[in-house]
């Protein structure tokens, strides 16, 4: 079934008005990437002060209609992207969220599906693998139309903070954090090139990058949201700037590959969950979730991560 169809004119809906979803509502609109963008929150006066201060932005930007919109406005759309939901605090990690979240979730997804929504869920609110997961069993709807953002922020960390270590455009600089998007999230090495060249031919120009750097280059993508929440108190440009970048992805229909929070049948050993993998996406949502050649360490970091959602998960959202 197409979720969206080839249509001129594209709609999303944001649920969640926070600093996650202003920012992504602004990225989008910088970027051009929908014709319409409704924004709800319980927070009603911050989504119409919203929705006007970021039309603002639109005569020097994208032609983006932007409102203060309803549950029932989900109707026609093609996307809705959820960040509902409490950001951690410092000292806090993503899945100490899990029921507080889980709990808000329950009085999002079901109005929304009311509404006759038949598009594509996006998923951000922490933790994001569960709350992905809770969003495909509460809704109802096929797995290839509910996704998580899952790594697709920690990879651009990643993809950062190798540019920033060999002095090269981040932008080439190519590879994955796979897994959890939290704590037990990791660094795919043996497929992280840049310009090309893996880590072990880089190697021989930059001997500086031993096992034990790229373990401390691992562990600084892994705390950088504690590094950002313990200086600025939140997070919101990075995350806010990935999921535009998945909804572009969507709306064109480009068949491109990003690190998603996606339901597992198997890959790499795990089964019936929503973890990050590279995967193919489209207009149609998940076309397929690609199991990349993990290496021993990097099989039993995914399985170790998954475990440890599958810890957490509540009320069978596993
Ligand atoms: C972060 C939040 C979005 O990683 O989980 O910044």
């Amino acid at each position: 079934m197409t979720s969206i169809t080839n249509k001129n004119h594209t709609k999303v809906l944001l649920v969640g008005d926070g600093a996650v979803g202003s920012t992504f509502a602004y990225a989008m609109v910088l970027n051009g990437i929908a014709n319409e963008i409704g924004i709800t929150d319980i927070a009603k006066d911050k989504t119409k002060g919203d929705a006007l201060d970021i039309a603002d932005a639109t005569p020097y930007s994208s032609p983006t209609k932007l409102y203060s919109a309803e549950y029932s406005d989900a109707k026609d759309a093609d996307i809705v992207v959820i960040t509902a939901g409490a950001p951690q605090k410092p000292g806090e990690t993503r899945l100490d969220l899990v029921n507080k979240n889980l709990n808000i979730l329950k009085t999002i997804v079901n109005p929304i599906v009311d509404s006759g929504f038949n598009g594509i869920f996006l998923v951000a609110a922490n933790p994001v693998d569960i709350l992905t997961y809770g969003t495909w069993k509460l809704s109802g709807f096929p797995k290839e139309r509910v996704i998580g953002s899952g790594t697709s922020l920690d990879t651009a960390r990643l993809r950062k903070f190798v540019g920033q270590e060999l002095n090269v455009d981040p932008r080439s600089v190519h590879g994955y954090i796979l897994g959890e998007h939290g704590d037990s999230e990791f660094a795919a090495w043996s497929h992280t090139t840049v310009g090309g060249l893996s880590i072990a031919e880089l190697n021989a120009t930059h001997p500086e990058l031993t096992d034990q750097r790229l373990a401390e280059l691992n562990d600084t993508v892994v705390n950088a949201a504690y590094d950002i929440i313990n200086t600025k108190g939140a997070t919101f440009y990075g995350v806010g700037t990935a999921l535009a970048r998945i909804c572009q992805a969507l709306l064109r229909d480009e068949n491109t590959v990003l690190p998603l929070s996606v339901h597992m049948d198997g890959q790499y050993g795990v089964n019936d969950l929503y973890i990050s993998s590279p995967t193919v996406v489209n207009r149609n949502g998940v076309v397929s979730v690609l199991e990349i050649p993990l290496s021993a360490s990097e099989k039993e970091k995914m399985q170790s991560s998954a475990a440890q959602l599958r810890k957490v998960a509540t009320d069978g959202f596993k």
